[in-house]
């Protein structure tokens, strides 16, 4: 797996200079020591040093099911690109789409520096062997769902990725640094178009209302299982490839999102939300979480239909990757060997 090297532990933004020398740890116990140090020290982990087998196959799982969700929910909003009601609105929601095309590229790529295969990762998705976010497998019912996704969605997205920035794996952390850049901007349009709708007439408040209602619960589900049934947070936490737990984020994001709704005017379907002087935090109603898993594992309204296009938009995309492959050969191939040892006359 990693190349069998050590170099000194690094500050999180600091240029990447060549190891520092140092006594090559002479076992094992000593590479984990080193590696140890590292998180310890809060330097990044990098692609060419040594790491546990389990922090790397955490790492891979983590980022592909990241780089997943951001493709696949490319899907319920691109449901709306033909059908937004102004040119204006189309630009943006093309754009955001866009956006989220990139950061599943980025992280496909962070996931590469582990030594993972694109073309096996994209395989277990489409197999169904690999998850992505559940709150993708609810339908887009309204235009709507286009703000209340940028807001909710996206804003839950940030609560979880910014943490993540400072994450023990550099490529993984430098890209959610960007990354969660876009996110903002996404959630801003999302609430921005939700502002517009809520100052239109009393039906669009109403569509308005409706998609929060059906969001909000799904919008809490994406942190995950609650704590005492998340297994590996533990292990996360001490890589610090996780900084906070589930229930810390869904706790941040409700206390960030109650005023938001206040200032919108509309109003969030539980009737347990209410301020807590005491913890100094919003409490909440309890989640469904037989949904949850059921929808994580399959049984969602969208799953089959998400999976399908993608499958479909995969295999229809065969001849681009051929094609991209035959080119990157031809301008890569020195010329005579491009024409082959008998070949005939170069033609210019
Ligand atoms: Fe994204
Ligand atoms: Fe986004």
């Amino acid at each position: 797996m990693g190349q069998r090297t050590a170099p000194a532990p690094q500050s999180a933004h600091a240029p990447q200079p060549a190891p520092a020398p140092q006594a090559e740890p002479a076992s094992e116990a000593g590479l984990e020591e080193h590696f140890e140090r590292t998180i310890a020290a809060e330097a990044r982990v990098e692609p060419r040093d040594w790491m546990p087998d389990g922090y790397r196959k955490t790492m891979i799982r983590q980022i592909a099911q990241h780089a997943h969700s951001e493709i696949i929910g490319m899907q319920p909003e691109g449901n709306w690109i033909t059908r937004a009601p102004s040119l204006r609105r189309k630009a943006i929601l093309l754009a955001k789409v866009q956006d989220e095309a990139g950061h599943g590229l980025y992280l496909y790529s962070a996931a590469e520096t582990l030594g993972a295969d694109r073309a096996d990762l994209t395989e277990k998705l489409i197999t169904g062997r690999q998850k992505y976010s559940s709150i993708f497998n609810y339908p887009t019912l309204s235009y709507t769902d286009v703000g209340v996704i940028g807001w909710l969605v996206d804003g839950a997205a940030i609560c979880n990725q910014v943490p993540l920035c400072r994450s023990s794996y550099g490529p993984y952390a430098r890209a959610m640094i960007r990354i969660c850049k876009e996110e903002s901007f996404h959630q801003r349009q999302g609430y921005e178009l939700l502002m517009t709708m809520m100052r239109g007439t009393a039906a669009q408040q109403a569509m308005v209302q409706d998609s929060v209602d059906r969001w909000w619960w799904p919008s809490l589900m994406m942190f995950g299982p609650p704590d005492a049934d998340s297994p590996n947070t533990a292990q996360s936490m001490a890589w610090k490839v996780k900084r906070h737990t589930n229930d810390e984020l869904r706790q941040r994001f409700v206390d960030m999102t109650v005023p938001q709704a206040d200032a919108l005017g509309v109003s969030l379907p539980d009737p347990e939300l209410r301020w807590n002087t005491g913890r100094g935090h919003y409490d909440f109603g309890a989640i469904d979480w037989d949904e949850f898993k059921r929808v994580i594992s399959g049984g969602g309204p969208c799953n089959a239909q998400r999976v399908a296009r993608r499958r479909s938009a995969h295999e229809a995309g065969a001849w681009v990757r051929e094609a991209a492959a035959a080119h990157a050969r031809k301008t890569t191939t020195p010329y005579p060997e491009r024409i082959g040892a008998t070949g005939g006359a170069p033609r210019d």
